[in-house]
Order: C-alpha cells, then structure tokens, then sequence
C-alpha cells in the first residue's frame, strides 16, 4: 500500500523518547515541551508559543483567552476539517460559515466583505467599536481563516477587512507550518495562530498542537488555563475553572525530534507536490489549486480535482495507492446545518465532489510518485510514455 500521508521519524526521536523513559520525565513535567515550543517559535519566527494536547483545543484555548462570549460569531470557511467550526462551539460561539473562493479553496473575501458592509452593524462602547450580525444582533467577534491544505489566502486584504470591523483573528494554521505569505509564516499575522501535529502533518507528535500568541500575556494566560489555572506552584490553589489540555513530555521529545527535520520535510513536500505537477500537467481532465506568487506554500496534502473523484479513488485502492476525498462541507453536516451560510454558488460543494488527494508521505519515494501518477493516467485512458 502506498499511504497517503503517513509520519515519517528519521531523527532524534528514539534517543529523546528513551531520556523521558530512562529519567521518568513522560508526563507534565521536563524540559522537552519548553524545547519544543521554542523550536516552533524559531521556525515560525514568534516567541510566544504555548504545547497542547492538539490543534482542535488550541483553537477552542485560543478563542476563550481572546475574549469570545457565549452566543458570539466567528467567521470561518465553509470548506475546513470539522475541527475548526467544533471548536468554535466549545468555545461557546457560533460559527458564521462563509463559502470559499473555485481557485485557491480559501475563505472567499469578497463573498467576506459584502456580507460585512450589508449584513452587519457597529456599536461603540467604553471597549471599544464592535461589530454585530443584523439577523442575531450578536457580536461578530473573530475572523478565523483556514490554511486549507497548507495554502494561503491573501492576508494583507484579510488584515485589512479585520481591521474595519474589530475582528480579531485567530489562524487556523493547524495544516500550514512552513507556509509564508510575502515571506511572513503562516499562524503570526493573528492575534493567535495554531498548528497541529496530528499523524498526517508535515511533522507530528502523534497528536498535538501549538498556539502561536502576538501577545505574551495571552500565551501565559492560555499556558494558565491549560495547566488547570493552578495559581500556585505547590499549594492546589486555582483561580478559575481551568483545563487539563497541557503537551506531555514524552510527546513534545517527539516533537522536538521532529522540528530539527522540519525543513527537510518541508523541501521534500515541495518536491512530491512539484513532481505530480509536472507529472499531471498535461492531462486535461485534472486541474490543481491554485497558488498566489506571494504565497509559499508547505505543500502540504497534494489534491487534484476532477469529475470522478470517487472512481479514481475506487480504481487507486485497488492498486495499493491510498487516497482521500476533501471534507464534507460544513452546512452539509447535520450538527453544523442550521448555521448561517454566506455563499453564492455553493463552491465548497462543487470542490467537495471533485477533489481528491494523492499520497504525499515525507518518505514517499520517486518511483512510487511516478507509479501514482502512471495510474491515474491508466484510469483517464490518457497515454503515457
Ligand atoms: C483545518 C483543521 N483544523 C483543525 C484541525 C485539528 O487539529 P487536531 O487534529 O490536532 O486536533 C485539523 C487537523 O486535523 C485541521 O486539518
């Protein structure tokens, strides 16, 4: 079986993995998840980085510590993992869902904008302008963008449109490390941005998650919160009603191993994501996602769209190559249906029956991409030489 996108841990992983077994240091306490988060910060060039246990509970930390109040609207992409909109609900908020754009699969800002200028309205207060929805008369309190597949939007526009309606904004760049915008990484344009490190990402601790933080006293406020909100470091004193969503040790060893290989992982990524560019380029029947020159993407879940998806995938797993459909949209899942859709011609469905992902692991090798690709020409009856 050739995997679609499986970890790949060529590093230090064993040694640091053993210095937790050996010392006893598996749990909350131990170097490696301050190494680890320090790591992250390098790569992404932000000093303000708190481990958890995963992306999905970043996310949902991420809101609670910018300030979301029940009953209040974050603005996420229609087309995303259901993770984005689940964590806006244990946030206690309520997703607005904003269709995204037929060519880069991201939050579609002009579809963003006119719903802005027609559907909203400002109040200011002692805290500040706010912005409210006309049909709930709830505040509209965060923009959360999606990386969808390790892509960009364009974020200069985004920062501009959160600026005019007093958004904040919380990335959920769970999928993009690595990815930059005019040479800015992805998950530090927000006040808060977030990275997972789940089994399929371009680096993985089994599961995890990092919160990527503009300001500090938000990353100790979140680091707080985690841990229990314990307010003392001996007596079990704590002063608000806290989680237990804090990084292990022995996974953040892991982490750490895997962050000295990012960016071989991530030049390799590039290089899969190229080779079935060029492998494909010629066959009519298959279009790509599209990528702005200010973006550079991590590549990281290569995906082709075209009429047959399902087909495809049927005809590949026969043949051992493992495959993946895009997400189900979010208005089309039952919890998430009766949300305020913000749409025009409904591309995230259109995307949904077209898109397929082709297996991309770190450590596939160039005869298995050329294998792929020999495939999926052999399904389109295109002649390959
Ligand atoms: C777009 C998106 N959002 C959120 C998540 C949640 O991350 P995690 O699986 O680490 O909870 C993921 C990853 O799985 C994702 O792809």
């Amino acid at each position: 079986m050739i995997p679609l996108s499986t970890p790949y841990l060529a590093g230090n992983e064993w040694q640091y993995v053993k210095e937790c077994l050996d010392t006893g240091w598996i749990s909350s306490s131990g170097d490696f998840v301050g190494k680890f988060e320090e790591a992250i910060g390098q790569i992404v060039g932000c000093a303000h980085t708190v481990a958890c246990v995963n992306g999905t509970v970043g996310l949902q930390m991420a809101l609670q510590v910018g300030g979301l109040n029940p009953g209040e609207h974050v603005l996420i992409p229609n087309l995303t993992f259901v993770a984005t909109a689940n964590a806006v609900h244990h946030a206690g908020g309520k997703p607005i869902l904003i269709d995204v754009d037929k060519d880069f699969w991201q939050m579609d800002l002009d579809l963003l904008e006119d719903f802005l200028a027609s559907q909203t309205f400002q109040i200011e207060d002692e805290t500040g302008i706010s912005t409210y929805y006309l049909i709930t008369k709830k505040r509209i309190a965060f923009l959360m963008p999606v990386h969808v597949l390790g892509y960009m939007g364009d974020m200069d526009r985004l920062a501009k449109i959160a600026e005019k309606y007093h958004l904040k904004i919380v990335e959920d760049s769970t999928e993009a490390l690595g990815s930059t915008y005019k040479g800015q990484h992805a998950g530090t344009f927000g006040d808060f941005g977030v990275f997972s490190f789940n089994g399929n990402k371009i680096i993985s601790t089994g599961g995890g998650g990092m919160v990527v933080c503009k300001n500090p006293a938000d990353a100790a406020k979140l680091k707080h919160l985690i841990n229990q909100a314990k307010s003392h470091s001996e007596e079990y004193t704590h002063d608000e009603t806290g989680y237990n969503f804090r990084m292990v040790n022995v996974l953040a060893a892991i982490g750490l191993a895997q962050a000295e290989q990012f960016s071989s992982h991530l030049s390799r990524k590039k290089e899969i994501a190229e080779a079935y560019r060029v492998g494909l380029k010629d066959v009519t029947e298959i279009s790509f996602q599209r990528i702005s020159p200010k973006v550079d993407s991590n590549d990281w879940l290569f995906t082709i769209l075209l009429e047959n998806p399902a087909g495809l995938q049927a005809f590949l797993q026969k043949q051992g190559i493992q495959t993946r459909k895009l997400w189900v949209p979010m208005n089309q899942l039952p919890m998430h249906s009766t949300l305020h859709y913000i749409s025009g011609k409904d591309q995230s469905d259109l995307l949904y029956k077209k898109a397929l992902s082709l297996p991309c692991s770190v450590g596939i090798t160039e005869s298995q991409i050329i294998h792929v690709i020999g495939k999926i020409k052999e399904f389109l009856g295109v002649n390959h030489f």
